[in-house]
């Protein structure tokens, strides 16, 4: 199988992207759209491009039943040693189309896409956005980090505009819950920012 063209770059150090990747809270990550989270009781949560662990760790041990989809497997296995503890279901599968996930059947509460809608050609983001849809319960979440700046030379990257991403979504028949731009990056890198964008399968909000 040919590798997920997204991952270029990851397999290469995970040590490295895990120092970075574990060295931010979940908390403080996600403090821009952590209301719009159906937290309140057990939520059935898929985490896209999951990286190293550190937000399905935070959600599993907060008594959450989560689904961590990774398609290098270095960040999985890294994901998994550092995060031993927590019950996370690692799964490798890989945008645009999930095949595994929606293979089995299960609907969520809340889907995350952090930091990963970057590694999608325009083509790709159609598709993936499809099967993302697919896979919300009537009310489930679905929300997205968007890196903005530079795209290194070396990576699978794009920096997709926000407006792309909300009209996606709506095409699908999703709710806008949030829409922000925030300034600097939680690694510290000065010419890099990002967005988020927090959509409800519940088309009555
Ligand atoms: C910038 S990291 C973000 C990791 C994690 N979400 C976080 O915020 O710490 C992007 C991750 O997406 C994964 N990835 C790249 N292309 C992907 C694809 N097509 N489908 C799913 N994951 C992908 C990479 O392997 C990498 O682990």
């Amino acid at each position: 199988m040919s590798p997920v063209p997204g991952t270029r770059g990851y397999a290469e150090k995970p040590e490295k992207f895990a120092k970075d990747y574990e060295s931010v809270s979940f908390e403080k990550v996600h403090k821009p759209v952590m209301r719009f989270y159906p937290l309140d009781k057990p939520a059935s949560i898929l985490d896209v491009g999951a990286g190293t662990g550190r937000d399905a760790a935070a959600l599993a041990q907060t008594g959450h039943f989560v689904d961590a989809v990774e398609p290098t497997a270095g960040m999985r296995e890294q994901g998994q040693k550092l995060h031993a503890g927590q019950q996370i279901n690692w799964i490798n599968d890989s945008l645009p189309q999930l095949h595994s996930v929606v293979q089995n059947g299960k609907k969520y509460n809340l889907i995350l896409l952090t930091a990963v809608w970057m590694h999608l050609t325009p083509e790709e983001r159609e598709t993936a956005m499809t099967a993302c849809k697919s896979l919300l319960l009537p009310q489930g979440v679905m929300s997205l980090s968007l890196r903005h700046g530079p795209v290194p030379p070396d990576r699978h990257m794009f920096d997709i505009p926000d407006e792309e991403v909300i009209a996606l979504g709506k095409t699908h028949g999703l709710q806008l819950l949030h829409h922000s731009v925030h300034k600097g990056d939680t690694l510290g890198r000065n010419d890099i920012h990002w967005s988020y964008v927090v959509f409800s399968a519940d088309a009555s909000r």
